[in-house]
């Protein structure tokens, strides 16, 4: 009998986190989980509502009443608020550039971490974000740290923005970059973190395939123990 594995990813903005944590899924049949785009989906609808992104309380509140869905589909997980698809929606610049602050709330963390937690709890699972390994499953079966240099992933983010059409400089990019890194490791609640037995892989000169064979040989290594 196979083992279904829980499987841990975590890193920085732009790390390939959900390019590989997509493709390793997909080879185990394994589902995938973008918690990030949870905390997108609840920043967006916070913003829609007009309410202010640190009265905690009216977050909280709009959350309890917020169903987040997702449809599987490589490379596009879909993604669902009540119904509604905010695939798009939910990485624009004024999501990604209030993410964090939202992200910081102790009382959405909770929320959110206690869904992941369920989704989670019968393995069979690639779960990406910045706590993973450290707070949501501390007892995954194999964590991995994803980093790469600042400036490589401000050009993977231009690259990325050119195809959508979107114009922001590499400059810009890589302040946005460095701000959300700070914010998210420096919040006071469970803050971006390498857990103590999570396995490093810097990706600044990897490519994708790289990056995903080196997990998906993990993986297959923890399985047949
Ligand atoms: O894709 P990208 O790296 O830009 O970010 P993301 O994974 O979509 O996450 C967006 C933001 O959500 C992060 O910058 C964090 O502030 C927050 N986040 C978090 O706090 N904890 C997680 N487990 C996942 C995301
Ligand atoms: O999820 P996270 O924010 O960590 O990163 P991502 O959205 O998976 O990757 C950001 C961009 O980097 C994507 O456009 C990937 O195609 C690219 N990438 C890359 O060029 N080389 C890698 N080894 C991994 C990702």
């Amino acid at each position: 009998h196979k083992k279904e594995l829980q499987v841990a990813i975590d890193g920085p903005a732009s790390a390939g986190k959900s390019t590989v944590a997509k493709i390793v899924a997909k080879n185990f049949n394994y589902i995938y989980v973008d918690t990030g785009a949870m905390y997108r989906s609840i920043t967006y609808k916070a913003i829609q509502n007009n309410i202010n992104l640190n009265d905690e309380n009216k977050i909280v509140e709009l959350l309890h009443k917020t169903k987040i869905t997702f449809t599987p589909g490589n490379p596009v997980q879909h993604v669902f608020i009540d119904g509604e698809e905010v695939t798009d929606k939910i990485r624009s610049e004024k999501v990604t550039n209030n993410v964090s602050t939202v992200a910081a709330l102790p009382l959405i963390r909770r929320e959110l971490v206690k869904r992941q937690q369920e989704i989670a709890k019968d393995g069979g699972v690639i779960m990406d974000g910045r706590d993973i390994g450290t707070t949501v499953l501390p007892n995954a079966d194999l964590k991995i740290f994803l980093i790469a240099s600042v400036k490589e992933r401000a050009e993977r983010r231009y690259i990325e923005n050119q195809k959508k059409g979107i114009n922001v400089t590499l400059e810009e990019l890589k302040k946005e970059i460095e701000v959300r890194d700070y914010k998210d490791s420096h919040r006071k609640v469970s803050p971006l973190k390498k857990a103590k037995d999570a396995i490093e892989i810097d990706t600044t000169s990897l490519s994708i395939e790289q990056v995903s064979d080196k997990i998906s040989s993990l993986i297959k290594k923890r399985i047949q123990k």
